[in-house]
């Protein structure tokens, strides 16, 4: 008697946002293929589709729900498809959507995946591709899977990473936080941290697979702590993991930056010349008012401390323009601090009101004219670019170890990155993906560079 075994179903997961939500993707689809399913690559192959998605800015929630108004197109072709919206932007807008979201069939905040295969079932996710005919009745049900949890770590679940020489490893979901512009901890809830044995059982796996570089991610990564373990000392433990040669964090809070964080940066050579520290305002008034519990003379110490150990550290930000009752003269202090800093790249944005946050409760006058505040991203665009444009033009004719990750735009290049994060174009084979290779920076677009490798003997000798 032969057996045959049903088609695979097939799901598709397309994520928007920060590296904790995309590699919360690659823990969506870590569950799912868990589960039996095939992982696509686009949604017309799809049993279940997932839009993984982001609330930090009312322009990102426009760009999503532009998306799913997309994906109905698809539901209208083939009614079985189940459609989820996950992420933040359902964590904020589920109940709300709930009803009247279109052909979405699922809603699932960010504290919900470990549940994902139970609520596919409930939804009558198709067991196989078989059976598509005759279409089922339209479905008129919904879920919503929106509680937040105060434990969920996802301890105990694996990703599924793409192939490729580096790994994004969540160390920390939440925070414990209350930046008053900042909509996070309500999506995401309070800290919660993994088990360092669990972190480091992970990285060593990785390590054994080829994976090289690592990124620890937390919504404030350098406050974890799980029993005696602090942050620096998981950061010492990972950087000497065998295998592991280049090991980043993101975000730090500047709080968090301590002699002791500053020392095992310097002193472990896996750790890499490169700190992302979110600065947000250079007004005191402002920082105060957003509740980031620092000064700009705190924060300007702590670059210092930085800076002193590891002269070489290349240091990028988040800069918020337009905070609501943010004087010209206060946009100016911002302009002030990235002048004094030379932040070798920022990520700057306009104040978005976030529902529920409690900057969107000061006063109506408060809040800039939406001009003004446009007028105010420009010119600090223009002011951060220039400042970028000089420290790397500073830095052509330098020889960089550069980790290839793939293919560049122009035929026959790679593109790859230095240990402090520059994005690094130069002529190599596809193969070299995963090495390591010395690289002359020989120009730079203002943002990037373009390159050529030269013999290393000494790293050749390591590659
Ligand atoms: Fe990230 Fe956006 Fe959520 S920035 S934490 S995906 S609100």
């Amino acid at each position: 008697m032969s057996t045959t075994n049903p088609p695979t179903r097939r799901a598709y997961v397309e994520t928007y946002g920060c590296q904790m939500n995309i590699s919360d993707g690659e823990l969506m689809e870590g569950v799912l293929a868990a589960e039996g399913y095939e992982i696509v690559g686009s949604p017309e192959e799809a049993d279940v589709v997932l839009v993984n998605t982001c609330a930090i800015r009312e322009h990102a929630e426009q760009r999503v729900l532009g998306r799913v108004g997309q994906l109905s197109a698809l539901k209208r072709e083939r009614p079985d498809v189940v459609i989820g919206v996950t992420g933040c932007m359902a964590q904020r807008m589920g109940e709300d959507l709930l009803g009247n979201g279109g052909q979405v069939d699922l809603f699932m905040g960010p504290d919900g995946y470990r549940s994902l295969p139970q609520a596919l079932r409930s939804l009558g996710a198709p067991a196989s591709r078989a059976p598509m005919s005759p279409p089922p009745a339209k479905r008129t049900r919904q879920l919503a899977v929106l509680d937040l949890n105060l434990v969920e770590n996802y301890q105990g679940l694996e990703q599924r990473r793409k192939d490729g020489p580096s790994a994004w490893v969540p160390i920390q979901r939440g925070c414990d936080h209350r930046c008053t512009f900042c909509i996070v901890p309500y999506v995401r809830g309070p800290e919660k941290n993994r088990s360092a044995d669990e972190i480091l059982r992970e990285i060593r796996g990785l390590a054994e697979t080829g994976v090289s570089a690592v990124t620890l991610l937390g919504q404030t990564v350098n406050s974890y702590r799980w029993e005696e373990w602090s942050f620096p000392r998981l950061l010492r433990e990972v950087a000497r993991v065998d295998g592991i040669r280049r090991v980043f964090y993101t975000s730090p809070h500047p709080n968090d930056v301590t002699p002791e964080l500053v020392e095992v940066m310097a002193s472990e050579p896996a750790v890499c010349e490169m700190l992302h520290l979110p600065a947000q305002s250079g007004s005191n008034r402002t920082l105060k008012r957003m509740l980031r519990r620092y000064t700009v003379e705190s924060f300007l110490e702590k670059v210092e401390l930085v800076r002193s150990a590891i002269p070489d550290i290349a240091l990028t930000t988040d800069v918020i323009v337009g905070f609501p009752g943010e004087t010209e003269e206060e946009f100016q202090a911002t302009l002030d601090l990235m002048r004094t800093v030379r932040f070798d790249d920022a990520y700057t944005y306009k104040y978005s009101a976030r529902e529920g946050t409690p900057a969107t409760r000061l006063p109506q006058e408060d809040f800039l004219d939406p001009d003004e505040a446009q007028a105010r991203l420009s010119t600090l665009i223009d002011v951060s670019r220039g400042i970028q444009a000089e420290i790397n033009q500073g830095e052509v004719g330098r020889a960089e170890e550069v980790l290839v990750e793939k293919e560049a735009r122009s035929d026959g290049h790679v593109l790859g990155r230095t240990r402090r994060n520059k994005v690094v174009a130069f002529p190599g084979p596809i193969e070299w993906t995963g090495t390591y290779r010395t690289v002359v920076l020989e120009r730079t677009t203002g943002a990037t560079f373009v390159g050529s490798e030269v013999h290393d003997p000494v790293l050749a000798e390591t590659v």
